[in-house]
């Protein structure tokens, strides 16, 4: 009894202590590889594309990979055979399970970087993969050039998995660029697979269009209503899939700041929850520069913006406009993480400069377009007041800069992946840099962890899980919740981790589920349909008093090939 009313008083201040975890980082392996797009594949695996260099990972012929896994159990990385170029590309899982990424780099096969062919229209389907280890069917990438290709060269596009499990593929460029413009843009969108009607055609894109010079990789989410919201320079639209027309633009970006490359801002879906799953998203950093600045203008030095905004897709929130808060350093090139929190880790990037290969009036110094690392991130704490969401407490800060090409990937362990970095159009190693380079290439692996898993602390137990689950059907997951955690907050996070690639994690979105607790049997509701969700892959943490199990894998959905029919139960929502 005693005991038990001293752990009761004792209990506030263990909670102030749990609300607020400690990160710390440690190194771990080489990529082998420039892993500069990221996707957690499994507990065990993640996907990296990179483009081919004369990257240390080699084939199986000794020629360079560009193209690997990651054993996130050994920390090493081994090489997948790949035919196109897949640098710069996007992607995401589709609703069978199968990753997609799309387009890529036109050809540039130098002697000694590996063999590849032109990826602008690349299409290259990975998986499943159900091997622990990589190996086995499924774990090849596989691509057919001459007859699975896209409508458009598409380099920088942005791919969304959308309600029917299709691919939604928005814009590029045709050729690298630095900023992009109307004789190469592609102002147009497409599907992977096509849709019934729109085999070898495209949709013109106003809003594109209206976003030039700054519209590559367009910061884009689907939203509960099924529309797609696309965030490219100060601009922002709603964009109904269905009837293919704008239905809004928002409130331009406040104060003159631009998102979109080379002005690399970041834009995040904070997380949906029941029952009117209101989508608030978040975009962040970037420059306060005008669109017309030139690139003799423009200063690996220049200041990227602290600028921080947030917005609410209801009638009142759109009325209300973006929301400005600051970040506490300026950033560029920074990418985000949602945790199963559901706060958001900030991390990588500068504090000036801009996206690209040397193209600005003072990068030859650096060979790069910016400087100033920032190797501190930045915790984005979704659910509290304006004012009080931005911190750098408990935040560590790396020894390696991540620059241009950088990534960063939640894993199932429930830390986050540092991984990459290279501001050069070539492999500059550390040890041979004639021309004293800024930001050698990166190959050192780096894991981010909060203090619960470094220290190995009681965390929620997911012993047993559904593997699949129907729209707005119930499961029922065993887990055992330490009684240190029990009196605080309960959340089952559903999760999509993203395409992680340019400082932007595509597709990347957290739904908590309804449930209910009895014991060890956590009951949970899948989301209601493939709005909220679209259905495919997804990762389930539970999260107690702040403190998330690993994650387990599910399918949502029936799991067929794309497009889906409407899976599940229409529900009420009041966003647009
Ligand atoms: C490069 O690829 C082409 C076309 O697939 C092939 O003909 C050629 O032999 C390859 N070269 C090397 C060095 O592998
Ligand atoms: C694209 O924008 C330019 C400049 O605003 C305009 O002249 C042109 O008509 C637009 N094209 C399309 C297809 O909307
Ligand atoms: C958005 O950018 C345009 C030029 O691209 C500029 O004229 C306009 O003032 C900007 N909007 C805001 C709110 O700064
Ligand atoms: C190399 O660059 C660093 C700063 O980036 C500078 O301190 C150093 O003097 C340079 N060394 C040479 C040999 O130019
Ligand atoms: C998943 O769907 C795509 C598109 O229809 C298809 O190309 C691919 O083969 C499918 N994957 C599997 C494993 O069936």
């Amino acid at each position: 009894m005693r005991s038990t009313n001293l752990f009761l008083s004792l209990l506030p201040f263990i909670r102030l202590a749990m609300a607020q975890n400690t990160w710390s980082f440690v190194q771990q392996g080489n990529s082998g590889i420039i892993p500069l797009e990221l996707i957690t594949l499994s507990p065990t695996l993640a996907l990296m594309y990179d483009r081919p260099y004369v990257n240390p990972l080699k084939l199986p012929d000794g020629e360079p990979a560009w193209a690997g896994l990651w054993h996130l159990d050994t920390n090493t990385a081994t090489p997948l055979r790949t035919i196109t170029n897949t640098f710069c590309a996007s992607g995401g899982f589709i609703s069978n399970g199968t990753h997609v990424a799309v387009g890529g780099q036109p050809l540039d096969a130098i002697p000694g970087w590996g063999n590849a062919t032109d990826g602008t229209m690349g299409i290259r389907l990975f998986g499943p993969c159900t091997s622990a280890d990589g190996t086995g069917p499924g774990c090849t990438v596989f691509e057919d050039p001459a007859t699975l290709h896209l409508v458009r060269t598409r380099w920088y596009p942005t791919a969304l998995r959308i309600a029917d499990g299709s691919l939604f593929i928005i814009g590029g460029s045709d050729i690298l660029t630095t900023f992009n413009a109307p004789d190469i843009a592609q102002n147009n969108y497409e599907f992977f697979p096509p849709r019934a009607g729109e085999a070898g055609t495209v949709r013109d894109s106003k809003f594109l269009n209206d976003t030039l010079p700054a519209n590559l990789f367009p910061r884009s989410m689907m939203l509960p209503s099924g529309n797609i919201l696309m965030i490219a320079n100060n601009q922002s639209v709603i964009y109904d899939i269905e009837t293919n027309t704008e239905l809004l633009r928002l409130p331009e970006l406040p104060n003159g700041v631009r998102i979109g490359v080379p002005f690399d801002g970041f834009a995040q879906l904070l997380p949906l929850s029941p029952p009117l799953y209101e989508p608030t998203v978040i975009a962040c950093g970037g420059s306060n520069k005008p669109d017309t600045i030139t690139l003799e203008e423009m200063s690996v030095n220049d200041v990227a913006t602290t600028q921080c905004q947030r917005i609410t897709l209801t009638a009142a929130g759109v009325a209300a406009g973006w929301e400005v808060d600051h970040l506490p350093e300026p950033r560029v090139m920074a990418e985000t993480v949602i945790l199963p929190s559901g706060d958001v880790y900030i991390l990588n990037g500068a504090h000036t400069g801009y996206s690209g290969y040397p193209s600005v009036g003072d990068s030859g110094a650096t060979g790069t377009n910016a400087a100033n690392p920032a190797t501190q991130g930045i915790m984005y704490k979704s659910t509290l007041p304006l004012g009080q969401r931005i911190t750098q407490s408990g935040i560590p800060t790396s020894p390696i800069p991540r620059m241009y090409h950088s990534a960063a990937t939640l894993t199932a362990k429930g830390n986050i992946m540092v991984a990459a970095s290279n501001p050069h159009p070539f492999v500059l190693d550390a040890d041979n840099n004639p021309n004293n380079l800024s930001f050698p290439s990166e190959y050192r692996v780096e894991y981010l962890s909060p203090d619960f898993i470094t220290n190995n602390s009681p965390r929620p137990v997911i012993s047993k899980s559904p593997t699949q689950l129907a729209f707005n059907a119930q499961g029922t997951i065993t887990v055992t919740i330490p009684a240190s955690l029990a009196a605080g907050e309960l959340q089952v996070s559903l999760m999509d981790m993203g395409f992680v690639t340019h400082g932007w994690h595509a597709g990347s979105r957290l739904v908590f589920l309804e449930n209910t607790l009895s014991g060890t049997t956590l009951t949970i509701t899948a989301p209601p349909n493939g709005n909220i969700y679209p259905p495919g892959p997804a990762w389930i943490y539970v999260v107690a008093d702040g403190v998330w199990s690993e994650g387990v894998q599910i399918m949502i959905g029936d799991g067929g090939n794309p497009p889906r029919p409407a899976q599940g139960v229409p529900v009420t929502i009041t966003s647009l």
